[in-house]
């Protein structure tokens, strides 16, 4: 008996979830329905089921809640997921202006440091579960670094990866290479490869990985589920979550609607998106009272992962964010930084992506939409070692509030000494 099937945001219309689509006829989004009452299992006898599967990786634990359907025999699994749940030091929590605060840090996913693993163990695992050979997205490094890796361990499926040329982190343009994916850079933005990917994948029997595949996109609402049942089944009261494509705020938005809906969670927690001066698509969107889409041309930044002006999943984040009572904000490129940077100097290491997260967070604190007192979650989405070069710059330039310059001084114990000041 199946439970999952697809069905178009808009119209409604049902496909089945084997058949290769990422479009309804009418041209809208698709995503996944699942029918949980086929379980016949209560509120409690879920949480118990998944708090006895602890031992199991995470996309097994939860696959009943994330791709029932796929067989266990097609998982291609690299270990991904079971991140950790980080509570922020009390400089941090001074920082941002709140006391219970945490970070699930998915760069600390083992096979490719982001998120994008989760989205891959399904994506990568349901093409093999459907006998497919090539696979292939369009990214701004993360996506195409877990694509690769998952293709590559299933042995049978090759990676396309098309990137915006120069615009991708030099390790993650590596990760892609080193996984043996055919890796084409093209002299275009991530929105320019989107569509060329989009044109590619309909036209040749390559089966697209992009977030706008809600097969793939399932597997990302592992992480809502992760922290909500680290928490003991408790849910925050903000979860604040950077955007570039929208894939992952619908998806978390979704996973938390269906935890809802199955009485898993018994409160709504809201959501927060954050976007960048120079890639503030939906952030325009939401002071105008979320009005339509208007792509932009997204413009230099250095959080690149999320240079993207024409987010895919734009009408599903739109959706989500109306649903848990949402908003949108957007920072600058020395609010990103600094938020970063105070971040990394508490041991944990994050991307200029996550920044964006984090300084939106220091923004809605100081506005007052984020009272002091409440319970918050930030979605850190990737590791700072994928980005050295931020680090790099920023560090560089001292008149960067948290700039730490190595000091080069010559090679004797007594100029070391003044130093760290231990000259008597
Ligand atoms: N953070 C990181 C580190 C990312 O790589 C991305 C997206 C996002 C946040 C935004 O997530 O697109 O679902 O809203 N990276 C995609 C890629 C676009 O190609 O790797 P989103």
């Amino acid at each position: 008996m199946q439970k999952m099937k697809l069905k178009c945001i808009t119209c409604g219309k049902e496909y089945s979830a084997k058949e290769i689509r990422y479009n309804c006829d009418c041209g809208d989004l698709l995503e996944v329905i699942i029918d949980f009452s086929l379980f016949n299992r209560t509120s409690e006898e879920w949480k118990q089921y998944f708090d006895n599967r602890k031992d199991k990786f995470a996309f097994l634990r939860y696959k009943d809640f994330l791709l029932p359907d796929l067989p266990e025999d097609k998982i291609i699994t690299l270990g991904e997921g079971d991140t950790p749940l980080y509570q922020a030091n009390e400089k941090v929590q001074d920082y941002f202006g709140v006391k219970d605060l945490w970070f699930k840090h998915e760069g600390m996913s083992p096979p490719t440091l982001s998120f994008k693993d989760r989205g891959m163990v399904a994506g990568v695992s349901w093409a093999n579960y459907l006998g497919i050979k090539k696979v292939a997205c369009a990214s701004t490094g993360d996506t195409s670094a877990a694509m690769s890796a998952y293709a590559a361990n299933s042995k049978t499926i090759e990676a396309i990866v098309l990137l915006p040329e120069g615009k991708i982190s030099f390790e993650q343009l590596a990760q892609a290479i080193s996984y043996n994916a055919t890796t084409i850079g093209l002299k275009t933005d991530f929105d320019g490869c989107m569509k060329l990917v989009k044109d590619l994948t309909a036209k040749h029997k390559i089966y697209l990985l992009n977030s706008m595949n809600s097969i793939r996109i399932e597997g990302q609402k592992a992480i809502g589920i992760e922290v909500v049942q680290k928490l003991k089944w408790d849910v925050p009261d903000w979860f604040i979550i950077p955007v570039g494509n929208a894939g992952n705020i619908s998806a978390l938005g979704k996973g938390l609607r269906e935890l809802f809906d199955l009485g898993i969670i018994t409160k709504i927690p809201r959501i927060a998106g954050v976007e960048t001066e120079a890639a503030p698509p939906l952030y325009k969107s939401f002071i105008n009272n979320w009005a339509e889409l208007k792509p932009i041309k997204a413009k230099k930044t250095i959080a690149s992962a999320i240079q993207i002006g024409n987010p895919v999943s734009f009408k599903k984040a739109v959706r989500e964010l109306k649903y848990f009572n949402g908003v949108m904000e957007q920072v600058s490129e020395t609010e990103l930084m600094d938020a970063k940077t105070i971040v990394d100097a508490s041991g944990i290491s994050v991307c200029p992506n996550s920044g964006t997260a984090l300084a939106g967070l220091k923004k809605l604190v100081k506005k007052g939409t984020i009272k002091p007192n409440e319970k918050v979650v930030v979605i850190i989405t990737a590791h700072g070692a994928k980005f050295s070069k931020s680090i790099q710059e920023y560090h560089e330039n001292k008149e960067n509030k948290f700039a730490n310059q190595p000091k080069i001084i010559n090679a004797n114990l007594n100029s070391i000494e003044k130093i760290i000041g231990e000259k008597k």
